[in-house]
């Protein structure tokens, strides 16, 4: 396997992208992969700069065993050199990516999280901030798929 750095991206970088980086984080270390994946996550905002994740995806990711401790960021102008496979959550992340990208080459490490999903038809990450407890369980079951994909394809050398 070619090692590989990745960065999970959303809004405000305190729901879906940091649950996508515990679940994956988790994934791998199963996996026996950490030294080969890096993970980090990022928002496309700087709103929640420095929060810890949205309490409410705190609490349903800890129930489906997911301990979500990174500290909010936003995307950075050298992330797009540093990391290896960038992925965004929906439409919106994807196209903000797409139009900071600095070069074609870097353009290409963006992916939609969803490309990666094996089982769930989903074709993005639905935003769970400002809906009920069913928003932050679907993103956990839309990223378990999609993460399972995910290391899939870095195995196989697909990505
Ligand atoms: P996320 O969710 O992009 O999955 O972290 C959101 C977090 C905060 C806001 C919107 C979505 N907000 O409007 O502050």
């Amino acid at each position: 396997m070619n090692k590989k750095k990745l960065l999970f991206v959303c809004l405000g970088n305190i729901c879906r992208s940091p649950s996508a980086e515990g679940i994956m984080k988790k994934l791998v270390k199963e996996a026996g992969s950490e030294n080969n994946i890096y993970i980090e996550s990022a928002g496309t905002s700087g709103w929640h700069e420095g929060e810890l994740p949205d309490s409410r995806m705190r609490v349903h990711a800890k129930r489906r065993g997911y301990a979500l401790d990174s500290l909010s960021r936003s995307v950075r102008p050298k992330d797009f050199e540093e990391f290896d496979i960038i992925l965004a959550m929906d439409d919106n992340n994807y196209h903000i990516l797409k139009n900071c990208a600095p070069n074609l080459e870097c353009e290409q490490k963006i992916y939609r999280m969803t490309d990666f999903r094996k089982r769930l038809k989903y074709d993005h990450v639905p935003d769970p901030y400002y809906g009920g407890a069913d928003g932050f369980d679907l993103v956990i079951d839309i990223l378990e798929d999609a993460c399972e994909g995910l290391l899939d394809a870095i195995k196989n050398n697909k990505i």
